[in-house]
């Protein structure tokens, strides 16, 4: 069969509706208990046949070249891993020019690095015609990163392990956010890390006993958003909001801007706040805005399918 000279894939950003934060592991991993759900702000990586491997970004983040938010263009960037990781697996020449297009804003708890190896995944497995199965590609993604296996995955999951154990969830519905994006972004890292400082200075709970998904997992099922709204949960939270006093602002303005529920995505800084439906997310956002205190605003609305080429 012949192979296509180009393909390109897109992959969702994701928000925790549950995030709940394990002690520290041996691995310098923490085990999580998380609800993912991947929500319609995508990333796209398009692949075409090359020599050797070659990286290119374009849109958000691009201009942050040599600053601290910076995308890296080289192989620390987790789209070329993927390639390696790849034509190691299936025993074929690592070969593409690489281009990520970007939506997702990077080092904002969104998953947007992870999304793009996701993409890159599903991409060059169609350019190479490696033929990697569903989980092959999952196997292959927990090796780049915790996030990555949702983000192939996308929908609703509920996370176990270092967050790369998925069981996929079902939701009754569709659910509209508005994402607060914040100036600069936080590294997930040093945000585990000041948890860590938190717990051994007992200022926040140790982590021992995970908090239960179960209110967030029954309010998916059952709704009303009021009721996912009030059941939102993310340990993360206080160590971001540590790292990044002018978050609690920012929470303060969506509940404000009337919310029915907000909280920061992941590692932060992002705020996600859940409206009632899709006119109520319009007028949540315009009220967000102008509170002063985001970069951006972004209405978007999940669960949506995770990485897929795009027919073209
Ligand atoms: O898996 P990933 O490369 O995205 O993780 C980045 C960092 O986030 C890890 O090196 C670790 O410091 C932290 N992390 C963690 N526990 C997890 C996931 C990530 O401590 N379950």
């Amino acid at each position: 069969m012949r192979t296509p000279d180009a393909v390109t894939a897109r992959a969702p950003a994701k928000i925790n509706a549950h995030l709940a934060v394990g002690p520290l592991r041996p691995d310098g991993f923490h085990e999580l208990r998380t609800v993912y759900l991947a929500v319609s702000l995508f990333d796209t990586v398009t692949v075409r046949a090359g020599d050797g491997l070659s990286l290119a970004l374009t849109g958000e983040g691009a201009e942050a070249a040599g600053g601290p938010d910076a995308v890296p263009t080289d192989n620390r960037n987790l789209v070329w891993r993927a390639a390696e990781l790849l034509a190691d697996h299936a025993g074929v020449r690592a070969d593409a020019t690489l281009e990520i297009a970007k939506s997702i804003p990077a080092a904002a708890g969104l998953a947007g690095g992870s999304a793009d190896a996701a993409a890159a995944l599903v991409a060059l497995d169609a350019l190479w015609g490696t033929r990697a199965d569903r989980d092959d590609l999952l196997a292959l993604a927990a090796q780049l990163g915790s996030d990555v296996p949702f983000s192939v995955l996308g929908g609703v999951a509920l996370g176990t392990g270092r967050g790369e154990q998925l069981t996929p969830v079902l939701a009754r519905r569709s659910w509209h956010w508005v994402l607060g994006i914040a100036g600069e972004g936080l590294s997930t890292p040093s945000v585990y890390a000041e948890l860590d400082r938190l717990r051994a200075e007992g200022r926040v709970p140790d982590g021992r006993t995970l908090l239960p998904a179960e209110p967030v997992l029954a309010a998916l099922r059952t709704g009303p958003a009021a009721a996912l709204g009030t059941a939102l949960a993310n340990d993360l939270q206080a160590p971001a909001l540590g790292l990044r006093p002018a978050l609690r602002r920012a929470l303060r303005a969506a509940t404000d801007a009337g919310a029915l529920g907000a909280l920061v995505s992941g590692s932060g800084p992002t705020v996600a706040a859940l409206a009632e439906d899709e006119p109520a997310a319009v007028r949540l956002a315009a009220a967000m805005a102008g509170e002063g205190v985001f970069r951006t605003v972004r209405v978007v609305a999940g669960p949506v399918a995770g990485a897929r080429v795009v027919p073209g």
